[in-house]
């Protein structure tokens, strides 16, 4: 137990800083605290989705050091050294929507929207990582995570948008 560390209710807590979206947040924490109840609870942002709580869903995807992965499979302690990014902070430095974000909307890539901050996030590391998918690689990227509502085909398009939309800004600045 280290001095920064307190017991309540007979549970050990620990002192932690979570970085998401750029800011530094000091929370108190059990060793079993999930890193989405962590984003969800202790530190309000609400927009990480939790469904199964074991990893099938994909809802509470959010980005580590710029990685998808499931914050219902993290402890909230073993991501202190990692810059979380949540579905809050996907939008541009002025506000507006991001690419992903803006394709969903003209694409009508969701319905109840449940599932839809973990489609972003994961969309979001996929172009990153491929800027310009094929049909079937953009129907790769969404394989890991959920949708009870739509289908899949207006997310597929929307995949495919935003990578059109991310083409002409990154053309624009060039
Ligand atoms: S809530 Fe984490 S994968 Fe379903
Ligand atoms: S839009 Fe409802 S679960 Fe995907």
């Amino acid at each position: 137990m280290s001095a920064q560390d307190t017991v309540r209710h007979g549970e050990q807590l620990h002192l932690i800083r979570l970085r998401v979206n750029g800011i530094g947040h000091d929370v108190e924490v059990p060793a079993r605290r999930l890193l989405s109840d962590a984003l969800r609870h202790d530190l309000g942002l609400t927009g990480t989705h939790v469904g199964c709580e074991h990893g099938v869903c994909g809802a509470c995807t959010v980005l580590m050091d710029g990685k998808p992965v499931r914050a219902c499979l993290i402890f909230a302690v073993s991501a202190v050294d990692a810059e979380i990014t949540t579905v809050e902070g996907l939008t541009e430095p002025d506000g507006s929507l991001s690419p992903v974000q803006q394709a969903f909307s003209e694409c009508h890539g969701l319905q109840c929207g449940f599932c839809t901050p973990g489609f972003l996030t994961t969309i979001t590391a996929g172009l990153n990582e491929n800027p310009c998918p094929t049909h079937e690689e953009a129907r790769e990227m969404i394989a890991g995570n959920l949708c009870r509502c739509t289908g899949y085909q207006n997310i597929v398009k929307s995949v495919e948008r935003a990578a059109e939309i991310t083409q002409a800004k990154e053309a624009e600045s060039a």
